[in-house]
């Protein structure tokens, strides 16, 4: 193929950084051309195989071919009307399906919006009005997004929130259990009792915010039986439970929602990333009468739910079943495990392999000491494993994570292939 000189990485990025903020990180001087399924090419004709999926955005894949074919379609019939001016019938059947599919036994209510932090922000806006209180409990390490109240909610400074305060008042950060960084359960549940016992009484708590997995956070799966208490304690203080499932969601971890891993339903969720592989749509999916509290005009956007998005989420759904996506995702999330933990076994900088379903992470520690993260060896990891053809993406309150996000659509010979190449790096640097 004949190219243009002008178009190669470095050129390319010379020209981000002379017309784009530096605020807009960059993990990869790579500007990419194309893509397909779980590959990616680069402006210099270089292939990449993606372990990063547009950070959880491709379950699916890129460019599924049957998603390609349901966006093509709606936009031939409408692209744009602004759900709230005039209505078009796959928003109202992506709420139906995705309603069904939320776990918890009670009557249920749907709407959309156009990212994860604007759903955050929408479920606690919903909460307020729901139970007349002000106060919010998230959790340390937590990432709920990047507008005031996703970072209000965020529990990690740098590089999140630093400068950008003052963030909106009553939020209040409880500890996220995590056994590998010794906080138990107990250690967790007390921090709340501490919230109510120095900060804000329970009966002014509007909602308690957990991610079912830590995210950006570094892929910290929330204990079930924490998840249980905490849907003990809202019950008792007539507190609204929200999970956020904007990363977890759309079948990540071997659910379609983490939650339905929990034995018990959260009153609200929110979704985003892959629900509907790669056009912007967010969600927001809860109990009926706490999101029939807001009054007309106080929820929307004019973007919010797109036709050609909730076309996309609807051929998600429907990729879903005929490719028993499910299934798969426990599939390579137990062929990542059993491959990292043969790297893991080789270098011990790699002191915990963990997943739930294809949400799949490893943690480095300096000489295998859990007092020292290696943020330097990640960091390094990455940029090398770039070097011989993998995206791979770090993550972790010490940024010492290194998560996979490969497609679920992606073969095991190339998912292999992907492991293959990490085990070569690791060997190369660790
Ligand atoms: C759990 C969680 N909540 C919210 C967000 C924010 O989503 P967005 O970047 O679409 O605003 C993210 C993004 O990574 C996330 O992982």
């Amino acid at each position: 193929m004949q190219r243009d000189a002008h178009l190669n990485n470095a050129a390319l990025m010379a020209r981000r950084r002379a017309a784009l903020p530096s605020g807009l990180g960059q993990s990869f001087d790579i500007v990419c051309e194309r893509a397909e399924n779980a590959e990616v090419w680069d402006v210099e004709g270089k292939r990449y195989i993606d372990f990063a999926g547009g950070i959880a955005v491709l379950n699916t894949g890129h460019r599924h071919p049957k998603i390609v074919a349901a966006v093509k379609a709606q936009l031939d019939k409408v692209h744009h009307t602004c759900f709230q001016v005039l209505a078009y019938e796959p928003y109202i059947e992506l709420a139906e399906r995705l309603i069904a599919k939320a776990p918890g036994d009670f009557p249920k209510k749907a709407f959309f919006l156009s990212t994860g932090a604007e759903a955050v922000e929408n479920a606690v806006k919903i909460a307020r009005s729901a139970t007349r209180r002000q106060a919010v409990i998230a959790f340390g390490g937590g990432f709920h997004g990047r507008t005031l109240l996703g970072m209000g909610l965020t529990g990690k400074v740098a590089p999140y929130k630093a400068g950008f305060g003052p963030f909106p008042a009553e939020i209040y950060h409880a500890k996220f259990p995590n056994a590998l960084h010794g906080v138990s359960v107990a250690d967790a549940l007390a921090s709340i009792e501490a919230i109510f016992k120095y900060d804000v009484e329970p009966e002014r708590v509007a909602a308690i915010i957990i991610e079912p997995v830590q995210g950006e956070g570094g892929f910290y799966a929330c204990p079930p039986e924490f998840a249980r208490a905490l849907r003990a304690l809202c019950d008792k203080h007539g507190i609204v439970f929200i999970a956020d499932e904007v990363q977890t969601g759309a079948g990540r971890t071997g659910t379609w929602l983490a939650s339905e891993q929990w034995g018990v339903a959260p009153d609200m969720i929110t979704m985003a990333k892959s629900m509907a592989g790669g056009f912007p749509i967010s969600a927001v999916i809860g109990r009926q009468e706490i999101m029939d509290a807001p009054g007309p005009g106080g929820l929307g956007g004019t973007y919010a739910g797109s036709p050609l998005a909730c076309a996309a989420a609807l051929a998600v759904l429907d990729v879903f079943e005929e490719e028993k996506l499910l299934d798969r995702s426990k599939a390579v999330g137990e062929r990542l495990v059993a491959g990292l933990k043969k790297i893991a076994a080789k270098h011990v900088a790699i002191q915990d392999v963990r997943g739930l379903g294809a949400m799949v992470a490893v943690e480095l520690f300096q000489g295998g000491d859990h007092a020292r993260p290696d943020a330097d060896l990640t960091r390094r990891l990455c940029a090398e494993a770039a070097r011989r053809g993998l995206i791979l993406l770090s993550c972790g309150t010490y940024a010492n994570v290194v998560r996979v996000l490969v497609p679920l659509t992606a073969s095991d010979a190339l998912i292999d292939e992907g492991l293959e190449i990490l085990g070569a790096t690791f060997d190369a640097l660790a």
